[in-house]
């Protein structure tokens, strides 16, 4: 990683966007803190553009300036959609707050450019630990991805139900869900993003917008986008979660290429729903759990929104399922103090113990 240069990032409040509660920074603070966009803090590219680690110094409450990393995202500069939705993801992230949501540091809106400052998440997205696994990388266990689907939830469950108006989040999927450094997930691009109903309407109208196999056939049907479009999503990342198969892999053969198709005859079938898991799991899940699991996601996927659940009722039933850890059965290692069973030490403490019923 080259060596990010450290600027003063002056809260340069621009009220009209982040209504103070973001910085704003120049093009030339997020080029220094990048290093010139190094190829060495090069993250990843998404459909709005690349992102790149940087360090940039940010004057907190008390006025004291403190260095901080950042994952700066440079919105590539064709298309209106993306400005739009860089509005969006700023209007939003500057108004939201919950520990299952990546925070925004700022922004840059400066000429033709747009970009997007979040705090860093060292174990970037949760895409890198479930498919394609390089040699070596330690696979999820179960404990962890349990962790995740119930912290995905719990940030989903604050924009459907603490956000006033709620908030449709519209863009679950793997490589949106962020990891901190305890495997705490935090969602992450808002630009997708919708007001939802309000009053006595029960859905909004939209061009259909989000990932093909995350969105609900009915709102890709309809236009129609409803809370429960994200529980149909979330239910397809709680099956990437416990498979670590992608939501559409060409690499598979022919019958095993879409998720849903393949997996559905397993989700309801108590005698078949172990063959579900990934085989990095080697095993070790709790049974009684997985089947629970299995049976959240196969009713957020259902078929028929209304009856899929709320997202309040899926935290409560991950709440049940994270309390029933997986233990490992292995048998407890002798503890080094205790005495070699040399046939003489035996003899030794038979003596000892003549007479008494051992
Ligand atoms: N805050 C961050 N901290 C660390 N890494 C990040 C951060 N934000 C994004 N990344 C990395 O950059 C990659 C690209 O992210 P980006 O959100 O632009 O694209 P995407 O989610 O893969 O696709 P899409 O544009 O469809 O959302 C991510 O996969 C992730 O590894
Ligand atoms: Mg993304």
């Amino acid at each position: 990683m080259a060596a990010a240069v450290v600027v003063d990032g002056r809260s340069n409040v621009a009220p009209d966007l982040a209504n103070g509660l973001a910085c704003s920074f120049t093009y030339r603070e997020l080029l220094l803190a990048t290093a010139f966009f190094n190829h060495a803090n090069f993250l990843g590219e998404g459909g709005f553009g690349r992102v790149h680690k940087g360090t940039i110094s940010i004057t907190n409450a008390k006025g004291i300036s403190e260095a901080q990393t950042v994952a700066v995202k440079q919105l590539a500069p064709e298309g209106k959609q993306g400005d739009t939705e860089f509005q969006v993801e700023v209007r939003m992230l500057t108004t939201l707050a919950h520990p299952n949501l990546v925070k925004l540091v700022g922004y840059c809106e400066q000429g033709n450019q747009r970009m997007l400052v979040y705090e860093y998440m060292p174990l970037r997205s949760l895409d890198n630990h479930l498919f394609d696994l390089p040699f070596g990388k330690q696979p999820l266990d179960w404990n962890t991805r349990v962790k995740i689907a119930l912290g995905v939830a719990e940030g989903l469950s604050y924009l459907h139900n603490v956000a006033d108006p709620p908030i449709i989040y519209r863009d679950m999927k793997a490589a949106n869900i962020l990891l901190d450094e305890d495997f705490i997930p935090k969602l992450s691009d808002f630009g997708l993003a919708k007001i939802g109903p309000v009053g006595d309407k029960t859905h909004i109208s939209t061009r259909v917008m989000g990932t093909q196999g995350y969105c609900a056939p009915d709102y890709v049907e309809s236009g129609r986008l409803t809370l429960k479009s994200d529980m149909y999503s979330l239910g397809v990342l709680l099956l990437e979660l416990i498979t670590g198969r992608k939501v559409y892999d060409d690499a598979r053969p022919r019958p095993e290429r879409y998720l849903m198709t393949w997996a559905s005859p397993f989700m309801t079938d108590t005698n078949k729903v172990h063959m579900l898991t990934d085989p990095a799991l080697m095993g070790r899940y709790p049974l009684t759990a997985l089947n629970q699991l299995a049976w959240i996601i196969n009713l957020c996927v259902h078929p028929k929104p209304h009856l899929r659940p709320i997202i309040a009722d899926v935290v409560i039933a991950l709440k049940h399922i994270a309390s029933q850890p997986y233990v490992s059965e292995r048998r407890p290692r002798p503890r080094a103090s205790l005495p070699q069973c040399r046939p003489r030490a035996i003899q030794k403490s038979r003596r000892l113990y003549k007479g008494c019923a051992v």
